[in-house]
């Protein structure tokens, strides 16, 4: 049975990235036997919004609906339309509608790849940040009182539901689950933050009982940063409310060098709506148009697809081809001048491609 992908570049070097990791997908998909079928749309672009004074089609829930993934480039070009338009009026409206709460990133050292944290060498930093994505810390929920007076108040409440904890808790735990330290911290905050943390806790305490064989621990948010710093060998997952978690899946591929490797995902877990992956990099209008964009965020992030499509097998065989082809270094292989050599997008992209075939 074939797979349906909606692939939405939308601006910059989005468009550059995603036809390498439609490459390196359909060299997976021929080596183990998967349908794929790919299907463009040119919407949440600025391009669109200049066409059409909208980010997306009216009907765009009925178009991206039905379709099994949502591979995504970036949006964004800040010289013709506001970052507020463009990415409320796309991305945002995406995770939001498709209930994708759960945002995971990868945070690996690869080879060949220097981190920026002193000695550190591939397998020393090899964990995933789990983001609680629908609640938390970003609700709506507040207002501005005696506004222009001495006694102006601002409040914004924070949002922790029962299910919303839990079901992200959920994800977090099986997927230490599935790891060999089968190890899991949680960030916290509940020497400050009175109410809503020490629930979060407990939350975490009662879960972990139908866990017994994951090692769970705890820190506090500001220890926790400065530890993934110091010793992010400590870390396998790591699950965050979506304030925690928005700063943690920063740092943690911050620590593992290059911001052009890094992918991410925006997942419904139960498959009831389509997920969203997308490269954690935006649409790098400094360097669009001359074909020297890192395209392996991209690319990993078909691989994260796959996986969540039940192809753990391709979708292995897809980070391995990266994994090789950066361990073979820029005297071997065409590496992007922000891995330090002097290869092209499409050249980078084609040597993934072939060490994905090849196996
Ligand atoms: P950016 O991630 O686009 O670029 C930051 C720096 O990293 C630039 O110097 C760029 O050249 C470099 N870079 C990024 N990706 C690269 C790659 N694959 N290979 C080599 N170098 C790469 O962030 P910036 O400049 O702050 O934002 C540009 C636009 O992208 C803005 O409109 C912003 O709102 C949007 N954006 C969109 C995101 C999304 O669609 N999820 C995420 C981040 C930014
Ligand atoms: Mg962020």
């Amino acid at each position: 049975m074939s797979q349906r992908i909606a692939v939405i570049p939308g601006d910059g070097i989005g468009n550059e990235v995603i036809p390498e990791s439609i490459r390196a997908l359909e060299a997976a998909a021929r080596r183990f036997d998967l349908q794929l079928d790919f299907r463009h749309f040119d919407f949440a672009s600025c391009d669109y919004y200049l066409n059409h004074g909208r980010m997306l089609p009216e009907d765009w829930k009925e178009q991206l609906g039905g379709f099994d993934a949502l591979l995504f480039g970036a949006v964004g070009m800040p010289e013709k339309v506001p970052d507020h338009i463009s990415l409320w009026g796309s991305l945002l409206q995406f995770r939001r509608h498709f209930d994708q709460y759960i945002n995971l990133r990868p945070c690996k050292l690869m080879p060949g790849i220097r981190s920026p944290l002193a000695g550190r060498e591939p397998g020393d930093i090899d964990f995933y940040v789990v983001r609680e994505n629908t609640e938390g810390e970003y609700s709506s929920v507040g207002g501005k009182m005696f506004e222009g007076t001495e006694r102006e108040v601002v409040i914004q409440d924070t949002v922790m539901t029962r299910i919303g904890i839990d079901r992200v808790l959920k994800y977090a735990f099986e997927l230490a689950s599935r790891r060999p330290r089968r190890k899991l911290t949680s960030a916290t905050k509940s020497n400050g933050i009175s109410i809503t943390m020490p629930y979060w806790d407990e939350r975490v305490q009662e879960m972990s009982e139908h866990y017994p064989n994951i090692d769970v621990d705890k820190f506090h948010i500001d220890i926790l940063t400065a530890n993934f710093v110091l010793h992010p060998d400590w870390f396998d997952v790591v699950v965050a409310s979506n304030l925690f978690g928005d700063i943690l899946s920063d740092l943690g591929p911050a620590c593992t060098g290059t911001i052009g490797v890094a992918p991410s995902a925006n997942i419904n877990p139960e498959h009831r709506f389509p997920s969203l992956f997308e490269p954690v990099h935006g649409s790098a209008p400094d360097i669009y148009g001359r074909n020297i964009a890192n395209p392996i965020g991209q690319i990993w992030c078909g691989a994260m697809m796959l996986e969540h499509l039940g192809h753990e097998k391709a979708g292995q065989a897809m980070l391995d081809g990266i994994e090789a082809v950066l361990a073979a270094g820029s005297d071997q292989a065409p590496l992007t001048p922000d891995l330090g050599g002097q290869g092209t997008t499409s050249e980078l992209g084609e040597a993934i491609a072939d060490a994905i075939r090849d196996g």
